[in-house]
């Protein structure tokens, strides 16, 4: 028997409860040995649960129980969360988590600790929600250097793209319903303005090239400056408008990291991601483009990709999985001013065209008076 703790009872947190109980014979089946939840941590009052036996309060009863070795971090944020996932990973317990915040802001910390006690860190539902990424960036593609990274790392934005899109809902309604489906964060401004994909295109890029691009320094840019009457330009001219994490990487191994909205040709297959899910492409020079595509947010999407990282801890409880990254020393980020695109631009009532290609620098010099201006992809 094996001994788990959940910190968080939130939409992920009640979904790893929901995922162990549900799943309970494949879960034994897959750790050779039934998995037993022995705490949940939460300060709020639970007790018209089942299992309101489950919860504590105080962290130190989880730290200082020698028979849970795996702890689910899904508290999100960076305070208590990560002093908690400090002190567990300290205490000698593997952590797992979605919290994309945490891993982007100190990943490299956490995973230093990790190596040092010999635990694991692992953080598959941190992008991309219920879609397996991490794992297969690091396993399946170890074998390329990663040229290109182009995904659709946001569900709340994404669906409500969709709706502006397919059904003329006003970025309001559309956002209310968003919350109501428990896609958005708690403050949903880090989905709308960008914050919560830029976390994710930093995690993919700290993985794909070895060293850490802080999420306070990479370009990002949001969707709440996009209007109804570029959805309709963009349909006319061919294209839907999606929210786009990029990385790109340069011949001297510095890359371009960045967030924004996108044109993309209505062929194009991230132009067919819909409402909550998300698509990554990672563009390998062995490979060429792969493209994961799923339930980029929700409850039970992110939960099976927790559970899943616990059910590896479990079965890496002697030999830690190798992951790591540098501080960010090497300075890998190149300034977003050089990047060349293609550009969609709308000046005040005229038709939208598309220029290019040109550096950002120029395009934000000679589009200056548009009313609109993104890049095409
Ligand atoms: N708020 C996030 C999203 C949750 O909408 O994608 C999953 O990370």
């Amino acid at each position: 028997m094996v001994k788990v703790a959940i910190m968080g009872h939130g939409t992920v947190g009640s979904g790893v409860y929901e995922v162990f109980a549900m799943n309970a014979e494949k879960i034994a089946r897959v750790a050779e040995q039934p998995v037993e939840v022995k705490y949940v941590l939460d300060l709020r009052d639970f007790s018209h649960l089942p299992y309101a036996d489950k919860f504590v309060s105080d962290f130190s009863i989880i730290e200082n129980d020698p028979e849970v070795t795996v702890v689910a971090e899904v508290m999100g944020g960076t305070g208590a969360a990560y002093e908690f996932t400090k002190r567990c990973l300290n205490a000698g317990k593997s952590v797992c988590t979605s919290n994309k915040e945490l891993v982007a802001t100190h990943g490299e910390e956490l995973l230093a600790i990790a190596k040092e006690k010999n635990v694991n860190y692992l953080f598959e539902a941190s992008v991309g929600g219920g879609i397996p990424v991490i794992r297969p960036m690091m396993q399946c593609l170890a074998a390329n250097e990663i040229r290109e990274i182009r995904g659709i790392l946001n569900g709340t934005t994404n669906y409500i793209l969709s709706e502006m899109i397919h059904k003329g809902v006003s970025f309001e309604d559309a956002l209310k319903q968003a919350q109501a489906n428990g896609y958005a964060e708690k403050d949903p401004t880090a989905d709308i303005e960008g914050h919560d994909a830029c976390r994710k295109i930093c995690i993919l890029s700290d993985l794909a090239f070895g060293d850490k691009f802080d999420p306070n320094a990479v370009s990002c840019e949001g969707i709440s400056k996009i209007t109804l009457t570029d959805v309709e330009e963009a349909g006319k001219l061919g294209y839907v408008i999606k929210l786009i994490g990029r990385a790109v990487r340069c011949e001297d191994g510095t890359a371009y990291a960045y967030v924004a909205p996108h044109l993309i040709p209505k062929n194009h297959p991230l132009a067919a991601v819909e409402d909550v899910f998300n698509a990554i492409m990672i563009d390998g020079n062995a490979t060429g483009d792969v493209m994961f595509y799923g339930k980029g947010a929700g409850k039970l999407a992110t939960a099976s990709a927790v559970v899943a990282d616990m059910l590896d801890a479990i079965a890496h409880a002697e030999k830690r999985r190798p992951v790591e990254w540098g501080d960010g020393s090497k300075n890998l980020l190149r300034p977003i001013d050089t990047l060349e695109s293609v550009w969609y631009s709308r000046k005040p009532g005229k038709p939208a065209v598309i220029t290019g290609p040109m550096t950002t620098e120029r395009a934000m010099r000679d589009c200056k008076d548009a009313a609109a201006l993104m890049r095409v992809l």
